[in-house]
């Protein structure tokens, strides 16, 4: 080609990355790897193994060990024996570990991004410039809370040895984002990698145990689904870190049910991108191509449904096609390229049949002419345009460059088609107008948003999801949280078991004056009601005398709480300032009638005077206690290294189910229901099924201290059955559940339809007295979710 030529078309000649360090690495261990454990790499205990493939040449690129269960075992083993002798190092010198890590990712740094753009097919370009850095930044992030973790997280201790499955899309970042809070915080991990990129893990160990990390600290196993399956089923983990598509993130929650072992989910997403027509175009065109077209739109949260409000949509997806048409797809290594290869054969497939399914359901179809790479797995930038909100690509994760288009009218209609997804994790916001983006922030239902950009990231703010997208942050004071432990829940022991009901004892010999009807209904949408079964059931007192009758609620009975309970949506928007005062007064109201309730729990469970006066103390105390809170249990805001800051919002789950426990009928209750009222959310509550009515007396404290209709709502009945239909119920955003050890396996088997966000006790005694294991942000935690809000902000 001529000078001239060159500087008529301005292209990129190839631009390659040096890969003999990474060859010569990948040749030291051309007999195969082994898993990562206690400090060194052992052959699997089966001598299984696999080959991993180069996604842009189809080349293989190493063995890799195939983990079984034994090699778990093995794995989990050096972990719980590393863990107690970690968790007592001082934080610093835990700081000090981490900080040699992130010292030693950055040394190793070129290594590991070619290794990674090898394995994975990812650009260089992104693996060196955004990859590894934000890997090198979560580790020295971390270094800094295990150097607080003494003063910061007084209060708290590690879960112990963790389990976590990882996926392919961005293998070493993921690895980062978990590893780093868990050791930081005193736990010991034992890692298991996605089959199609175990390399940059492997090298990671390498490095780690070069940095002096001790042996058995981290621990990697490789291998298939069934490793991973593997670790999730090993009785000897104490959690589970889990991200991948949502079909497994489910299996996951139901294979962990009852298993004691704490969970987090980190799932798919199908996140909006909403254009306002004041945009500025320029700037949201070059968000869409890092929403979409970043790491071949392999990416969670990739900004993958566009949503073009209509009056600028012809110009915005005409300017879009040319863009596209600039993007250079080809090899990783190069590094002038936009975009890689997918990472496998199967993905391909998928991304082709999922465009296929798109055209013939209607949509239209764009794809800017370029020459593909010959071998590999390669695929074009794509754009589906007039696309339906039922249509399979707008509902479907397709996990690959494709962007699917539609438009809006108003922004009503916008947040109404953005929030139109079972998905929550992320939603991006172009507008020059800051009252209109700052307005629809707070009504979309996904744990991260950014204004005027997407795609951002930062150890120092949480990631992670709404709705089944799944639950708990990583990153930042909200991720730390979900590596620890309340002291004060550490030593719980099982309840005992319930005494046995008494014989129920004749009360009248049928010649006195016919009792009044005393059965207490239901209490739901603000006002009494009759269960619909009409069905009651006899309280007795603990010598088997009727104290009175409770309607026996049912599934129908739930479902009109619920429904009263999302139609009081109003609550969830109230300031926190009025929240309060409700508090307050509910706490007065009590007050005012303390004698009455001390009266009902001595004759409901037999104690004695002076502790049911206490318990009605307490419950008044703790009201107070949740209205101080309410205006105060507040979010941040995070200061990422980027132009910008992150509002970390506390919002409310929404509707929440609750199941009190026996013990303590009206404080269990009060500890539960206040700090969900408190945070913003309606609740469905099933008092104690044994001594329902301090709850049912409850009612008219209620409808006296200006509580909205639908904010809290009361069924009584069997807890077994009215838990599970509140598990089971689809428009149920979280669920609370205190008593017998079964009632909370079931809460986590059944919750999986919609992954509602849990809080179980497994049938572990709390003592509700005790303020610090029963009141404040140890409950509170559990009573929101944060949304990270990306806000630009300064030069
Ligand atoms: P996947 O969810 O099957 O794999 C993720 C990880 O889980 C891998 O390490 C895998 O070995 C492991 N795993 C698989 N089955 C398991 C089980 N029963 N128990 C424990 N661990 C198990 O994802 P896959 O098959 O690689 O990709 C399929 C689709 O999932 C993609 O097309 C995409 O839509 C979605 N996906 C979403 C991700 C996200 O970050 N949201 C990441 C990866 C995939």
């Amino acid at each position: 080609m001529s000078v001239a030529r060159y500087f008529d078309e301005m292209s990129y000649g190839p631009a390659p990355e040096a890969d003999a360090e990474a060859r010569a690495w990948l040749k030291k261990h051309a007999a195969g790897f082994g898993h990562f454990i206690n400090g060194a790499f052992v052959k699997s205990a089966d001598d299984g193994h696999f080959e991993t493939m180069e996604p842009a040449t189809d080349a293989r690129l190493a063995r890799v060990a195939q983990g079984s269960a034994a090699d778990i075992d093995a794995a989990v083993k050096a972990a719980r024996a590393a863990q107690a002798r970690w968790a007592r190092l001082s934080g610093h010198a835990r700081a000090r570990h981490l900080y040699a890590l992130a010292r030693a990712v950055q040394r190793h740094g070129r290594l590991l991004a070619v290794i990674e753009a090898l394995d994975n097919g990812k650009p260089i370009r992104e693996t060196r410039d955004i990859d590894i850095p934000l890997v090198a930044r979560h580790f020295y992030h971390h270094a800094g809370w295990a150097q607080l973790q003494e003063t910061e997280f007084a209060d708290q201790v590690p879960v112990g040895v963790v389990g976590q499955v990882i996926p392919w899309n961005f293998p070493l970042l993921m690895l980062a984002w978990k590893v780093a809070p868990a050791l930081a915080l005193g736990n010991t991990v034992v890692l298991k990698p996605a089959e199609y990129t175990p390399l940059s893990a492997l090298l990671f160990a390498e490095i780690a145990a070069d940095a002096g990390l001790p042996a058995g600290v981290f621990n990697v196993v490789t291998g298939d689904g069934g490793t991973g399956a593997a670790l999730v089923a090993h009785p000897d983990v104490d959690k589970i870190a889990f991200t991948g598509s949502s079909e497994v993130g489910k299996i996951i929650r139901e294979k962990t049910a009852g298993s004691g072992k704490s969970l987090t989910l980190e799932l798919g997403g199908k996140s909006p991108f909403i254009v306002f027509d004041d945009a500025d175009i320029d700037s949201a065109i070059e968000g869409v191509v890092d929403a979409i077209w970043f790491n071949q739109g392999q990416v969670c949260c990739a900004g993958s449904r566009l949503l073009l409000q209509e009056g600028i949509a012809d110009t915005f997806l005409a300017r879009l096609k040319r863009r596209m048409g600039s993007l250079r797809v080809g090899q990783p290594l190069d590094k002038a390229i936009d975009m890689g290869a997918i990472v496998a054969p199967v993905q391909l497939e998928r991304i082709k049949s999922l465009v296929a399914t798109g055209v013939a359901e209607g949509a239209d179809l764009f794809q800017p002419k370029m020459t593909l790479p010959e071998n590999g797995c390669f695929y074009p930038p794509t754009l589906l345009a007039n696309v339906q909100s039922a249509a399979t690509v707008m509902r479907e994760e397709i996990f690959g460059p494709v962007l699917v288009a539609m438009t809006f009218r108003t922004p009503d209609e916008a947040v109404m088609l953005a929030n139109n997804t079972r998905y929550g994790l992320a939603a991006s916001i172009w507008s020059e107008t800051i009252g209109l983006a700052l307005d629809i922030a707070p009504k979309l239902q996904a744990g991260v948003v950014w204004i005027n950009a997407t795609n951002l990231f930062d150890a120092g703010v949480g990631f992670g999801g709404y709705r089944e997208s799944g639950y708990g942050r990583e990153g930042g004071r909200e991720g730390a949280h979900e590596y620890l432990k309340p002291a004060a829940w550490a030593k719980r022991k099982p309840r005992a078991a319930a005494e046995p009901l008494p014989q129920p004892q004749p009360t009248a010999d049928g010649f006195g004056l016919p009792q009044i009807d005393r059965t207490a209904k239901l209490f739901i949408g603000g006002k009494q009601a009759r269960p619909d079964g009409n069905y009651a059931r006899v309280v007795l007192d603990p010598k088997g005398r009727k104290l009175g009758e409770v309607g026996e609620g049912n599934r129908k009975d739930i479902r009109n709480a619920v429904a009263a309970a999302r139609a009081a949506e109003a609550w969830s928007r109230a300031t926190t300032h009025n929240r309060a005062q409700i508090l307050y007064y509910i706490a007065e109201n009590l007050s005012a009638r303390a004698d009455e309730f001390t009266q009902r729990i001595v004759a409901m469970t037999g104690t004695s005077k002076v502790k049911a006066a206490a318990e009605v103390e307490a419950s008044i105390a703790r009201l107070f206690s949740y209205g101080a809170w309410a205006d105060k249990f507040e979010g941040a805001v995070h200061q990422p290294p980027l132009r910008g800051v992150a509002l970390a919002m506390n919002e409310p789950l929404g509707v929440v189910g609750v199941v009190c426990p026996d013990e303590a009928p009206l404080l269990g209750f009060i500890s539960l229901m206040a700090p969900l009222i408190a945070m913003g959310n309606r609740v469905v509550v099933v008092p104690s099924e044994r001594h329902p009515l301090a709850a049912t007396d409850f009612y008219q404290i209620l409808e006296t201290s200006d509580v909205p209709p639908g904010v809290v709502n009361i069924v009584t009945g069997t807890a077994k059955d009215l838990a599970k239909t509140l598990a089971e119920h689809d428009d149920v955003d979280g669920l609370w559940v205190f008593g017998a050890a079964e009632l909370s396996t079931m809460a986590e088997k059944l919750s999986v339809g919609n992954l509602k966000r849990l809080l179980v006790d497994h049938g572990l005694a709390i003592d509700w007295h005790d303020r610090a294991a029963a009141e404040g942000p140890i409950l509170l935690r559990h009573a929101v979710q944060v949304k990270n809000i990306w806000i630009p902000y300064g030069e």
